[in-house]
């Protein structure tokens, strides 16, 4: 009875004529989120959104408008929620952070869905091609923590460059040795620095890393930049990417994970970068191998490699990027993902996402920014060229 209202009510919210008969109409929708478990931290601060308990502030609204809400961490295996709840969902709502992997056969379960929204920026846990084939639109809120993972990647460089990581484990243990970390503590100043990705984060990290008096700012984009986007932070572009992994002292990546970037680097691209160059990647964990990067951090080939994003989230307990060191002892920055959900993005993320909802709801169109996949197939051009 439920399910068949849905549909009929998202029959008439397609066709309807008027807002407001659409508003009245895409009542009774079922909605499900994908979130991390926030525990006693998510209890103490409400501004912890992105979590199951915070639910991203959505709750009352939606209830208030009459739809069904359900939250959960539960994404993995033939009985988790996720695969359970797909079925008849209207709407998925998930975070890159802990996200639920809205693969093609998922996608072929999920009768009634017309839309996931990315509470964040990046939708490839989404199998974008089957969502385009299945007619199901994957939105999320452009923009929403660029600036936060811009800082992050600029602090991964300092983190690797300075070899603070063993010098502050150096500091706990009780230890004073300035030798066994000055001998791999380098400036930033006169480094030669890339990005993958010149979009909104790789240019912020530019913008950044301006002050700091690089050598040369490099960038590798199929999109060139405008070119007084690239003379106001004074970045040349590199077209072939074994020639820019070459020149650079420190590589960033900064492009989506799609056909095109995943596993793009790989053992073959990382014996053209420079010997002892660092490896920041705050993108997506599978743009790496996790493998190839894990050897050559511990062959030295790469002095450091730091980021946030994993292959597989959350990440194994053996994964080799937890306990990875070069040579010398030092050269791991990684974290958990985290860089695009501190407290600041989550307030804009939620807001993000409720603003898409309710123009999903209403049918007021979306900002052309947040759409991923619409009812045409791909509007990015940052997926790949296609
Ligand atoms: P954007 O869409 O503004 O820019 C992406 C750029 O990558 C575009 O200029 C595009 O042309 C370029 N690109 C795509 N494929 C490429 C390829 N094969 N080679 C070189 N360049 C390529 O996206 P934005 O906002 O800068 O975000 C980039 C990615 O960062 C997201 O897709 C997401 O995966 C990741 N991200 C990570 C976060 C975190 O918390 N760690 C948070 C936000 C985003």
């Amino acid at each position: 009875m439920f399910t068949a209202a849905r549909t009929s009510a998202f029959t008439g919210l397609r066709n309807a004529s008027t807002n407001a008969f659409r508003q009245q109409q895409s009542r009774g929708l079922k909605i499900i989120a994908i979130l991390y478990k926030g525990g006693d931290a998510a209890k103490q601060e409400p501004r912890l959104l992105g979590t199951v308990e915070n639910e991203l502030g959505l709750r009352p609204w939606l209830e208030s408008q009459g739809h069904e809400f359900l939250v959960s961490d539960d994404k993995e295996g033939p009985n988790s929620f996720l695969q359970k709840n797909i079925v008849d969902a209207d709407v998925v709502i998930t975070t890159p952070f802990h996200p639920g992997y809205i693969n093609a056969e998922l996608l072929a379960k999920a009768k009634n869905l017309k839309a996931c929204v990315t509470a964040g920026v990046g939708s490839d846990h989404v199998d974008l091609n089957a969502a385009v084939e299945k007619g199901v639109e994957v939105l999320e809120v452009t923009g929403s923590n660029v600036t936060s993972v811009a800082e992050h990647v600029v602090m991964s460089m300092l983190v690797l460059v300075r070899n603070f990581v063993p010098a502050h484990e150096m500091i706990e243990r009780g230890d004073w040795q300035v030798s066994d970390i000055a001998r791999n503590a380098f400036d930033l100043e006169g480094k030669v620095i890339g990005t993958i990705g010149a979009g909104r984060i790789g240019y912020r990290v530019l913008q950044r890393l301006l002050p700091f008096s690089p050598n040369e700012l490099l960038y590798y984009d199929y999109a060139a930049l405008p070119e007084e986007a690239s003379k106001a932070v004074g970045a040349s572009r590199v077209e072939d990417l074994k020639e820019f992994v070459s020149k650079c002292d420190i590589v960033t990546v900064n492009a989506p994970l799609h056909e095109g970037t995943r596993n793009l680097i790989n053992a073959d691209l990382l014996q053209h970068f420079k010997p002892g160059a660092w490896l920041v990647n705050t993108a997506r964990g599978a743009i790496c191998n996790a493998e190839d990067v894990a050897a050559a951090v511990k062959s030295g080939q790469l002095r450091g490699y730091a980021g946030d994003v994993w292959n597989v989230q959350p990440a194994p307990k053996e994964h080799p990027w937890r306990y990875m060191k070069n040579p010398l002892g030092g050269g791991n920055g990684m974290v958990p993902h985290y860089s695009g959900t501190t407290l600041d993005a989550q307030k804009r993320y939620a807001e993000g996402t409720k603003e898409i909802l309710s123009n999903f709801f209403t049918g007021k169109p979306q900002n052309p920014a947040n759409v991923i996949i619409g009812r045409k197939g791909y509007e990015t051009k940052s997926y790949g060229q296609r």
